[in-house]
């Protein structure tokens, strides 16, 4: 079984997409997904109303998501760790007690050969399109993901 986890800031916008398009790509009996936030605010909602709409266009269901805040235990459960963005990232190597737990942690876009961003964009505060903005880098990351760690 491998496991990976996806973490941005609330658990409710970026990092269930990435759980649930990773989801989907993946055989569930192999691979393990789950998201975390590294704040509180949100813990126990389901993701928002404009991830969950972008997700169902692309026929993938993250309704029955809920949000939790990213734990120390995370990284003796989880393989690779990905954070959205470099804040995410800082907020986790800044709970990290040795190399081995640093070592599962990278930044999602970092994955792609050529990105054109480096981060996957907070689209909290911004419109829809964000979201399908977001959608796509994760597609595209998720694909390497899959590849990468041989995960089919
Ligand atoms: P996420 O987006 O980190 O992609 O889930 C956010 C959700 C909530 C807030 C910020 C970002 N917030 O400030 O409440």
């Amino acid at each position: 079984m491998t496991r990976v986890l996806m973490v941005c800031l609330g658990n409710i916008c970026r990092s269930p997409l990435a759980e649930g398009i990773l989801k989907s790509k993946v055989d569930s009996k192999e691979v393990e997904v789950d998201s975390a936030g590294t704040a509180s605010y949100h813990i126990g909602k389901g993701p928002d109303p404009r991830s969950i709409a972008t997700a169902s266009r692309y026929n993938i269901d993250i309704t029955d998501q809920r949000a939790r805040q990213f734990t120390v235990e995370d990284f003796d459960k989880f393989d690779y760790i990905f954070a959205m963005d470099k804040s995410n990232y800082q907020n986790i190597i800044a709970l990290t007690r040795d190399a081995s737990d640093k070592a599962k942690v990278a930044l999602m876009l970092d994955i792609l050969e050529h990105p054109q961003v480096k981060e996957v964009p907070d689209p909290y505060y911004g419109g829809d399109q964000g979201f399908e903005h977001v959608f796509q880098l994760l597609d595209q990351a998720t694909d390497l993901v899959v590849k990468r760690l041989n995960l089919k």
